[in-house]
C-alpha cells in the first residue's frame, strides 16, 4: 500500500509509503528508500518511501526540517465526496466540508457539505446510530461520550501536530480548530495548554507521585512544550529547572523523558536555550553522554543538546570548553552506540555548516560569537576525519548520504589525512562501482538525476578531490 505525497518537491517523512513520483527530488534525510520491482513491470519509476516507526515515535537527532524546506504541494489535501470518509492525521481539510468524530474509533470523518437531500440525510442518521456514530453537531450524546471522544481526539491531535510540524498548512486547512469551535458551541470546556501543564508539572514535581505517573507526565509535557509559547510558560513556571535536574534522576526512565522534554522545549527556542544552559543542563547531558548509561538514555540525551546547540554559538563554545566533542567522541569506542553515530555525524556537520552559511548574514555580534566557535581545530586534533570516513562502510544509503556530505565539509582541513588513507580509497572505489550501477539502472527507468546519481556524484567529487 503505497500513497502519492507529494505532487512536486521533495518528498517529506509522512509515515505512508509514499511512491516518489518521477522528477521529484531525493527523499529528505532519514526516509528509507526501497525500490521497487513491480514498478517496472507496471512502467511507472517511483521508489516507495517509508519512515521508521522509531523515528516517528522519537525525534531524537532528526533532521529538522525547516519551513523553507517544506513544500506546501507535498501537503496532503483530502477531497470530500458527498460520503463520509475518515480522515488521516494531517490531511489537510477543504474550507466548508462537514468534519465529525466517529466516536467509535476516535477517527475524524468528513464530507461535502449536504444539499437539499434531506432524505437520505436522515436514512444516514439512522445507519450512523446504528453503528455508533455521532454527528459533531448533534445535541444527543452524553458528557461520557463526549469525554473519551475529546480524549481520542487529543491523541489524533498529537499526531497531527507532528505532521504538521513538518508541513506547514495553509490558514484555510484548520480540521481540528473547526472541530474545537464546534465543541466550544456545546460548551464543552477544554482545557488551555497553561491550566494542562500546571496539572503535569505538579505530578511530575509531587512526591506522591509514582514512578510510571512521573515519566507520564513528562511524556505528556514534551508534546506541549514543542510548541513555542507554551515553552516559555513552562520555563515560567520553574518546569524547565525541574526537568533540567531530572537529568540527575538515578531512574534511567526520567532521565530519558527529561532529556526528551528539555530537547523539545530547546528546539529553535533561544529563551530556552539561554535558561537551559545557565540552569546548568548541558554539563548534565554531557555527564549522561560519557557516563555508562542505557542506549535510550544517551539518545534522548543526545537529541537535547542537538536542540541545545543548533544556532547557538555561546553554546556551541561551551560545549567545546567542557570537552564535549571529545565527549561524543567517546561514544565511538563504546560499545552498542553504534545507533548514534550517523546522528553524532549529522550534529557535527550541522554545526560547521551553520558556522560557514551563517557567517554571511548574521548580525555583527552573532558573527563575533562563532568567530570564538573553534571547532574545526578540535575536529581535526581529535581525528574526526577518520571516524566520519569510517562510517562509509555502513550499508545504509542514507546514512552514507550524510556521511559523504560530512566527508564533503570536512575535506578542507582533513584532506592530507584523507590522501594517506588506503582503506578510504578502497571503500571509495566500491562505493562508485557499486553507485555507478545503481544509477545507470536508475537511468535506464528513466530518472536522470535520480538519488542514486547524487550519490555517485558526491563519491566522484571526493575521490577528484583527493587526487
Ligand atoms: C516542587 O516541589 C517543591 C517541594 O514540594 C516546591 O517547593 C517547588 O515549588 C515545586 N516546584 C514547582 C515548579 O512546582
Ligand atoms: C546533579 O549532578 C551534578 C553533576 O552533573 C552534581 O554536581 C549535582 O550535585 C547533582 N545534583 C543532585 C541534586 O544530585
Amino acid at each position: 500500500h503505497w500513497a502519492v505525497c507529494g505532487r512536486s518537491g521533495r518528498l517529506f517523512a509522512t509515515g505512508l509509503l509514499c511512491g516518489l513520483l518521477q522528477g521529484q527530488a531525493g527523499p529528505a534525510p532519514g526516509l528509507t528508500v526501497w525500490r521497487s520491482r513491480c514498478s517496472e513491470r507496471q512502467g511507472r519509476e517511483f521508489a516507495l518511501t517509508k519512515i521508521e516507526e522509531s523515528d516517528i515515535k522519537d525525534d531524537s537527532g532528526k533532521e529538522p526540517i525547516t519551513e523553507d524546506d517544506a513544500d506546501p504541494e507535498d501537503l496532503e489535501v483530502f477531497y470530500p465526496t458527498h460520503q463520509w470518509q475518515t480522515l488521516r492525521p494531517g490531511q489537510a481539510v477543504p474550507a466548508g466540508s462537514h468534519v465529525r468524530l466517529n466516536l467509535q474509533t476516535g477517527e475524524r470523518e468528513a464530507k461535502l457539505p449536504d444539499g437539499e437531500n434531506g432524505k437520505s440525510d436522515t436514512r444516514d442518521e439512522r445507519r450512523r446510530k446504528r453503528l455508533g456514530k455521532v454527528d459533531v453537531d448533534s445535541n444527543s450524546f452524553t458528557s461520557q461520550e463526549l469525554k473519551k471522544a475529546l480524549a481520542k481526539m487529543k491523541e489524533s491531535e498529537k499526531a497531527e501536530r507532528k505532521v504538521r510540524k513538518q508541513f506547514p498548512v495553509r490558514k484555510k486547512f484548520r480540521p481540528i480548530e473547526q472541530l474545537k469551535e464546534e465543541f466550544e458551541k456545546l460548551n464543552v470546556k477544554m482545557e488551555t495548554d497553561y491550566e494542562i501543564m500546571v496539572k503535569l508539572i505538579s505530578k511530575f514535581n509531587s512526591s506522591a507521585s509514582t514512578l510510571d505517573e512521573k515519566v507520564a507526565a513528562l511524556y505528556d509535557l514534551e508534546y506541549y512544550v514543542h510548541q513555542v509559547d507554551n515553552a516559555k510558560d513552562f520555563l515560567s513556571m520553574g518546569g524547565l529547572q525541574l526537568v533540567i535536574e531530572g537529568l540527575n534522576s538515578t531512574e534511567a526512565a526520567l532521565k530519558e523523558n527529561a532529556a526528551f522534554v528539555l530537547g523539545a522545549a530547546l528546539s529553535s527556542n533561544p529563551k530556552v536555550q539561554i535558561e537551559s544552559i545557565e540552569g546548568g543542563a548541558l554539563q548534565k547531558l554531557l555527564v549522561i553522554l560519557a557516563t555508562d548509561q542505557p542506549l535510550a538514555v544517551k539518545k534522548k540525551a543526545l537529541f537535547a543538546l542537538s536542540s541545545m546547540l543548533r544556532h547557538f554559538p555561546y553554546a556551541q563554545q561551551q560545549f567545546l570548553k567542557l570537552g564535549g566533542l571529545q565527549v561524543l567522541r567517546s561514544l565511538f569506542r563504546q560499545k552498542g552506540m553504534e545507533t548514534l553515530y550517523v546522528r553524532v555525524v549529522t550534529l557535527l556537520y550541522d554545526l560547521i555548516m551553520e558556522k560557514e552559511e551563517l557567517l554571511s548574514y548574521q548580525p555583527e555580534e552573532k558573527i563575533q560569537q562563532y568567530r570564538q566557535v573553534k571547532l574545526v581545530p578540535a575536529v581535526v586534533e581529535q581525528d574526526w576525519c577518520v571516524v566520519v570516513s569510517n562510517l562509509l562502510a555502513t550499508p545504509e544509503h542514507d546514512t552514507r548520504e550524510k556521511v559523504l556530505k560530512t566527508v564533503g565539509v570536512l575535506m578542507a582541513f582533513c584532506k592530507e589525512r584523507y590522501r594517506g588513507d588506503q582503506a578510504l580509497s578502497t571503500t571509495l572505489s566500491l562505493l562508485r562501482s557499486e553507485y555507478e550501477e545503481l544509477a545507470a539502472e536508475e537511468q535506464r527507468e528513466g530518472d536522470k538525476d535520480g538519488y542514486f546519481q547524487e550519490l555517485l556524484g558526491s563519491v566522484n567529487t571526493i575521490i577528484q578531490e583527493l587526487r
